[in-house]
């Protein structure tokens, strides 16, 4: 077994696969089945001076993704202090709270749910992209309480590793990358209308679709930032946890997958990246942190073709590669892909496309 433990900011963490804010951790009994489901942290949902008055349709399940629009916790901060959190601290995971949003909003916030906190985790949602409101309500956290503040970025027209830059001027002690993406927009066709009821029609996007975005921006941060970066989007497998640490992640979140698979998907994450980890010979999960960015700062760009390695035996001629190469340069002949490699261009669809793992990309 690999060692998953994490310690971030001075706390530890039995692992690193915690919710993030959203339906998941939405109340107390929430959160209990968070912390049963395996999490290795709790992040409550983000709550502010007034309960959000959500529109209602609020969520959908798209192609590859996932579309919400629902806002902050529609609870009051009185029945969070009252019930809420001491049932998400009692099960004995770090606690991080999550506040939102501005200056005020926070330094009435914070110190009311201080008792509480192992962390906070401030979101930047609904303050728009000039880094002055953000830097602001960090200041007054780091003033009202002496926790870590984590930072959650939002990938909006946002340049993210200045926002992020800005945030650590400001005294945060970790960043958040990223909420979810938009505004888009999703539609039933059998209506006509948005999938989402707000007056827009807007929603969010997260889910798979995100995990691309998500990494960027995390390798992106953790280059040019000195601080803990928590990768969120688009976390659904162990696989997952693996490559939000191989660019750079100190820990993950996920929202859309606990939403769509219950929270007993924790440990099921865990479970597969420690098999990865014990697969691949490491011993740690902090091992691969970062193993990326060494890569890439060690790889030549080329512009000419090396055609993957072919495993035949691996092969079950199911077509894929073939249907998609656009060189003709793969071919199933008796069950088998037979590879042309003079015709190959190097360009690596079929590597990726290969469900056995009959075609691999050379180093
Ligand atoms: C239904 C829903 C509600 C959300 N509510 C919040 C929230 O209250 N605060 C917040 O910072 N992020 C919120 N998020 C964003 C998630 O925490 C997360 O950053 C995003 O969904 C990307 O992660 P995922 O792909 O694992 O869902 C919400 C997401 C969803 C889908």
């Amino acid at each position: 077994m690999a060692d998953l433990r994490v310690e971030i900011c001075g706390i530890s963490f039995p692992n690193p696969v915690w919710p993030a804010p959203g339906p998941p951790v939405r109340d107390g009994a929430a959160m209990e089945a968070c912390a049963e489901g395996g999490a290795g942290a709790l992040v409550s949902k983000t709550v502010s001076v007034k309960p959000a008055e959500v529109p209602t349709p609020n969520m959908a399940e798209i192609k590859g993704g996932f579309l919400n629009t629902e806002l902050w916790s529609e609870i009051p901060v009185e029945q969070w202090l009252e019930v809420e959190y001491a049932k998400a601290k009692a099960t004995g995971l770090p606690l991080i709270i999550g506040l939102g949003y501005s200056a005020d909003d926070i330094r009435n916030l914070a110190p009311r749910v201080a008792p509480f906190a192992d962390g906070l985790e401030l979101s930047t949602h609904y303050i728009g992209e000039n880094p002055e409101p953000m830097m602001n309500a960090i200041r007054a956290a780091k003033e009202a309480v002496d926790v870590p503040i984590f930072v959650k970025l939002s990938p909006l027209g946002r340049e993210m590793v200045a926002a992020a830059q800005a945030a650590q001027e400001a005294g945060a002690d970790a960043i958040v990358a990223i909420n979810s993406f938009g505004p888009c927009l999703g539609i039933d066709a059998e209506t006509g209308l948005p999938l989402m009821g707000s007056e827009s029609g807007y929603g969010w996007l997260s889910g798979p679709a995100i995990k691309p975005l998500a990494l960027r921006c995390v390798m992106d941060i953790v280059r040019e930032v000195d601080l803990p970066v928590i990768g969120v989007g688009g976390v659904s497998r162990g696989i997952d946890v693996i490559e939000m640490f191989m660019v750079g992640a100190s820990a993950v979140q996920l929202c859309t997958a606990s939403i769509l698979k219950g929270p007993q998907v924790f440990g099921k994450i865990v479970a597969e990246a420690d098999k990865w980890l014990d697969e691949h010979g490491y011993d740690s999960i902090e091992q691969i942190r970062g193993l990326t960015l060494r890569k890439l700062a060690e790889r030549q760009v080329r512009t000419y073709a090396i055609p993957p390695v072919l495993d035949v035996e691996k092969c079950t001629g199911c077509r894929l590669c073939e249907i998609s190469c656009g060189y003709d340069a793969i071919h199933v002949v008796d069950e088998k892909a037979v590879l042309n490699t003079d015709a190959c261009a190097g360009c690596g669809l079929c590597v990726t496309r290969c469900r056995p793992g009959a075609l691999t990309m050379p180093d």
